[in-house]
């Protein structure tokens, strides 16, 4: 199954902004936004009017500021419907725990909220409170709900809050979010005119017509790393294995099951491609043949005979004509130097170490990577998986020029 939409770039952006102290930043959002050529509606929950007047962001944005459902002269104008439909970004920001508790149950009690439900637009978020509200479990419990329905979340940062504490939940600086939200133009974007082939989640080796050999991928860091990619401006084509994962918006996406069918995916969607990226755990062993019946409980032991797999990344740093070639290495002891060899034997570019276990990388919201180049190290810490997939992928898009400039 194959599903496919045009990358975007916001033109007309509707800015939700939710009751918080950082609601006064929005204004200056208002500004950044429209510096950049974007037209801004403004919409307030009416937790926000209590911190910011309709009047600031009507002045900023020059054009009449929403706040309630029940308006009935504003919705006679241009109607929550209309506005959904008006939008090609929703951006909320600052985004409350409440707005992003809200947004995940999927409410319309409110002018933001039923514009949200009533949209086709990406969604993004940026999220302000409290370090200890941001870590509480139920937030984090609606954030991934949202990441997994495709919604952006942007931040949020770390330091010291308003409130006198200090850790995570401040709003990214308006200048940053500005800057994410048009990453993606595809003329100014990091990756910019390149198309990037990503491979993500598991592969799945059937043994009969009930039964396969797996592994603990979820695709997660690899569906990041698409979004990251086409934030970044690429176009981007994701190759996924058996995954429940929504596809991240303007991304292509191309779905399969065993390591041969990545195999010939990937070959088949490689040939214009400047950045291949295997982030996906493909099945380095496999039964070959599947038993055309279940396999019955006829005796106390049974042998597999598996054949080793056709190694796509390698095969694809072997080509003649090759992309710029990211691997990546899942290890449980000595990381680096298996890394190392890695990138070695296979004739990588790059390739991104992760430290893997029952406890670590697989299926978790966080991870952190290694990052291994002919002559050169980076670390990039712990955090989340789409957070990480940012600046993995500004480093991929640095050692590129770099690569091209012969550096
Ligand atoms: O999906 P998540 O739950 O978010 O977890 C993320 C992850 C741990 C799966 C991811 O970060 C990761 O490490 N992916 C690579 C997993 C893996 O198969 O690593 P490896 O060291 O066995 O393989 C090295 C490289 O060869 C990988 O780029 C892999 O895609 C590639 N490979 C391996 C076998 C094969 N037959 N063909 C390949 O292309």
């Amino acid at each position: 199954m194959t599903s496919a939409s045009a990358p975007t770039f916001p033109r007309r952006i509707l800015l939700g902004v939710t009751g918080g102290i950082a609601a006064y930043k929005a204004a200056d959002l208002v500004r950044r936004l429209r510096e950049r050529g974007a037209e801004v509606q403004v919409i307030l929950t009416e937790g926000a009017a209590r911190f910011v007047t309709p009047l600031t962001f009507q002045a900023l944005s020059g054009r009449p500021v929403r706040v309630g459902l029940w308006d009935e002269a504003a919705e006679a104008a241009m109607g929550h419907i209309e506005l959904a439909r008006w939008a090609d970004l929703v951006l909320i920001a600052p985004a409350s725990a409440d707005f992003l508790a809200r947004l995940a149950g999927g409410l319309a009690d409110d002018l933001l909220a039923t514009t949200c439900l009533a949209t086709t637009a990406p969604i993004a978020v940026a999220p302000a409170m409290n370090q200890q509200m941001w870590t509480a479990a139920a937030t984090q419990a609606n954030v991934q709900t949202l990441r997994t329905r495709g919604v952006l979340v942007l931040g949020p940062g770390v330091g010291s809050q308003a409130c006198g504490e200090t850790g995570a939940g401040r709003l990214l600086e308006p200048s940053e979010i500005a800057a994410r939200v048009f990453a993606s133009d595809p003329s100014t974007g990091s990756l910019a005119g390149r198309h990037v082939v990503i491979t993500a989640g598991p592969t799945r080796e059937p043994i009969d017509p009930v039964r396969f050999l797996s592994n603990r991928s979820s695709g997660k860091m690899g569906f990041a790393v698409a979004a990251a990619a086409q934030a970044a401006g690429a176009r981007v084509t994701l190759v996924a294995g058996p995954v429940s994962l929504a596809t991240p918006t303007g991304v292509a996406r191309i779905d399969v099951e065993t390591a041969a069918q990545m195999y010939r995916a990937v070959h088949a969607a490689i040939s214009d491609c400047d950045v291949y990226i295997g982030a996906a755990a493909v099945a380095d062993y496999t039964p070959g043949c599947c038993a055309d019946n279940k396999i019955k409980k006829t005796s106390d032991t049974l042998d597999l005979h598996l054949e080793k797999a056709a190694d796509i990344l390698a095969s694809v740093a072997a080509l003649e004509r090759r992309p710029f070639v990211v691997g990546f290495a899942a290890e449980t002891t000595n990381v680096e130097a298996h890394a190392r060899a890695k990138l070695e034997r296979k004739k990588l570019d790059l390739i991104a170490a992760n430290e893997v276990g029952a406890e670590r990388a697989f299926d978790r919201e966080d991870n952190a990577l290694l990052l291994l180049w002919p002559g050169g190290r980076k670390e990039l810490a712990l955090k989340s998986k789409a957070e990480l997939a940012h600046e993995f992928v500004a480093f991929i898009a640095d050692r590129l020029a770099a690569v091209a400039a012969g550096v």
